[in-house]
């Protein structure tokens, strides 16, 4: 596994590659690798010949109330996992290498970017579009693959790749989940035992209230039955939200026709939690 840490390391390393007629599979991530990155790792050798992991931790998407200093790291363990999941190559660029002093180039994805995540976290959408338009471009990847679990974030990559012709194609992968149903995320680790023992519930009141809505109750007595819920077992809830898929629209009065999902974001001690799931 080749670890390149500048710009002409990554270009020699990404052309040796394609002049071998190896299409190339990106997997974007900040480290702290877990089990949903390695599944990422597995999607995207199953779509191409080669792949490549970033890591990045990326200064642009931290909003300003966001401590990016306790964003966890572990480079060791991560290019040991790395390794063994069988990838053929990582980015690790410094900060400098991805905005040089005098960068002033950044994206704004109008749309799937509004509401959500892009409320709670202003700023949030703009450094991931701009720092994975700058990846895509770097590796000159065919593919690249995001998990489900940040849903919003998936149809933003999507509608930025689509709406500057980066010739490169998304790939979606299903959320992977510990065993009692609380989705994988690097921030799980600063949960306390307790806290880890209550967080399972999210999951939990969402497949409730998906189900109740599909059943034909209202969005809004099924949304707020299990808001309180979460308020009982000592979640701070942000929002859940049934949303056309793709456009991340609200369908708060009416059931929509084409694929819904159904967000929440909730806090848990010092842990934001969020997780989606389909509906229908
Ligand atoms: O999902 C993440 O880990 C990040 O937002 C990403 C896509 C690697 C961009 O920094």
């Amino acid at each position: 596994m080749l670890v390149c840490r500048d710009l002409p390391a990554l270009r020699t390393a990404t052309a040796t590659l394609r002049d071998a007629g190896r299409r190339l599979a990106l997997v974007p991530t900040m480290g702290a690798l877990h089990a949903g990155h390695i599944e990422l790792v597995a999607a995207a050798r199953r779509a191409a010949d080669a792949v490549a992991a970033s890591i990045f931790v990326n200064p642009l998407q931290f909003a300003a109330t966001e401590d990016m200093s306790r964003y966890p790291r572990d480079e060791d363990g991560d290019l040991a996992k790395l390794r063994a999941a069988g990838c053929d190559l990582v980015w690790m660029p410094p900060v400098d290498a991805m905005y040089p002093p005098g960068a002033a180039t950044v994206i704004d994805v109008a749309g799937p970017s509004a509401g959500w995540e892009g409320d709670a976290r202003p700023g949030h959408f703009r450094g991931v579009a701009t720092v994975c338009a700058k990846l895509f471009l770097q590796t000159g990847a065919a593919v690249a693959a995001f998990g489900e679990k940040d849903w919003q974030q998936l149809q933003v990559v999507t509608r930025m790749a689509r709406d500057l012709d980066i010739p490169i194609r998304i790939l979606p992968v299903q959320t992977v989940r510990e065993a009692d149903g609380l989705a994988m995320s690097s921030r799980n680790r600063f949960l306390t035992d307790a806290e880890r023992a209550t967080a399972p519930r999210l999951h939990a009141a969402m497949m409730r209230a998906a189900a109740e809505i599909l059943a034909g109750a209202s969005v809004a007595a099924s949304v707020d039955t299990a808001l309180s819920g979460l308020r009982g077992a000592g979640f701070a809830p942000d929002y859940m939200a049934l949303v056309e898929a793709e456009t991340l629209r609200p369908l708060d009065a009416r059931r929509g026709d084409g694929p819904m999902r159904l967000l929440a974001a909730a806090r848990l001690g010092s842990v934001r939690l969020l997780d989606n799931i389909a509906v229908g």
